[in-house]
């Protein structure tokens, strides 16, 4: 573990929490962030977090020279990546942007990677690749079909990084499929900082429970699950930071291979019980209003974890209260976020 570790979209929510994670691991780690959708503070906090300047390069990761040159300049040698647009919603108005973000992000990272000789890569996928209505826990051998442009994004990212590497047993990659990243790090100083109405339901129950917004909508109160709302595997971000920490060490000790592996608690909790627990940890109360089912929700979803303890030995070690307690504490902090 000697060359150092160029983290695409390093600023960004679960990124900055993976290059905590990576440092503390002893890793050195170049931060690459257009701030598109993330602020130039959270270098600061990083720093601050990890007691050593962060290095921080300012680019797009569609930008095969600055990416060449950046791998070369550090000496990097595998690369996570992050960096891409996340909001499923967005995607339907506007597909193409988000496939030239998210795929075409991709394919210039890969060129940059061969350009410089780099050939290890982490990619951040999502549940979302799994076709909807199959058996619960989501094994990663369930039926793919995902249901946006964002989850085909990613779905096409995937199938493109198989094709790559049944081309050339130089490059070892994992695909890992996340379920609901939620919380934030124990410290309060950095978490999930969403501009305008969020979209993930943690930090809009936040900002119900800090009274920036008046009542959390529930969309579906007759799914057929214990108290009617939809079920998740939320996994605390930190989880999913550590679990690339051990991804790395896997495709550094084991080689080669191409593998897409789930990183989710293997628990489904609903919304309801979401919010109480969300209430126990704040102490205010979470006002709600049960409104219509959303097109394209699925009644619950959850992931068997078990393929990650196998290969890395990882799995997610934080409770629901935990989730809470963390993002309640970035909330108080940071009512803003990082504005
Ligand atoms: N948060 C989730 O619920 C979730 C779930 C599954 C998968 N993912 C995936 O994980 C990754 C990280 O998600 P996140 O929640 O941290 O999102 P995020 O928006 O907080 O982080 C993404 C970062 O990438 C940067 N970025 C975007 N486009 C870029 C570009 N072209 N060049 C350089 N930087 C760019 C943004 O500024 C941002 O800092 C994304 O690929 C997302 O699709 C997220």
């Amino acid at each position: 573990m000697d060359g150092a570790v160029l983290v695409t979209g390093g600023l960004g929510y679960i990124g900055s929490h993976a290059c905590v994670e990576l440092v503390r691991a002893g890793r050195r780690v170049v931060a690459l962030d257009s701030l598109a959708n993330s602020s130039a503070a959270v270098a600061e906090r990083l720093a601050e977090l990890t007691g050593r300047p962060l290095s921080f390069v300012h680019g797009d990761v569609r930008d095969i020279g600055l990416l060449i040159r950046v791998m070369r300049e550090h000496g990097v040698d595998s690369v996570l990546h992050f960096a891409g647009s996340k909001a499923v919603g967005e995607s339907v108005g506007r597909p193409v942007a988000y496939y030239d973000n998210n795929v075409g992000g991709s394919m210039a990272l890969i060129a940059a990677m061969h350009g410089a000789g780099v050939r290890r890569l982490i990619f951040s996928s999502s549940a979302t690749v799994y076709a909807r209505g199959g058996a619960m826990p989501l094994v990663e051998s369930s039926a793919l079909d995902a249901g946006s442009p964002y989850g085909r994004s990613k779905l096409f990212v995937e199938q493109m990084l198989f094709d790559l590497r049944a081309s050339d047993p130089a490059w070892s990659i994992a695909c890992l499929r996340y379920f609901n990243p939620v919380g934030a790090h124990p410290s309060g100083r950095i978490g999930e900082s969403p501009r305008g109405v969020p979209n993930n339901l943690v930090p809009f129950i936040a900002q119900v429970a800090s009274g920036q917004r008046e009542r959390l909508q529930v969309f579906g109160g007759d799914y057929d699950t214990a108290d009617g709302t939809g079920v998740r595997d939320y996994v605390h971000v930190l989880d999913i930071a550590e679990g690339h920490v051990r991804a790395l060490d896997y495709l550094e000790r084991d080689g080669g291979g191409c593998v897409a592996v789930n990183l989710g608690t293997g628990q489904g909790v609903s919304v309801l019980e979401m919010l109480r627990e969300y209430e126990r940890a704040s102490g205010r109360p979470v006002p709600y209003a049960v409104a219509p089912r959303r097109a394209g929700d699925v009644a619950r979803c959850w992931a068997d974890a078990s393929l990650a303890q196998r290969l890395f030995d990882w799995r997610a070690r934080r409770s629901v209260a935990q989730m809470c307690e963390d993002s309640w504490r970035w909330q108080c902090a940071n009512p803003d976020g990082y504005r």
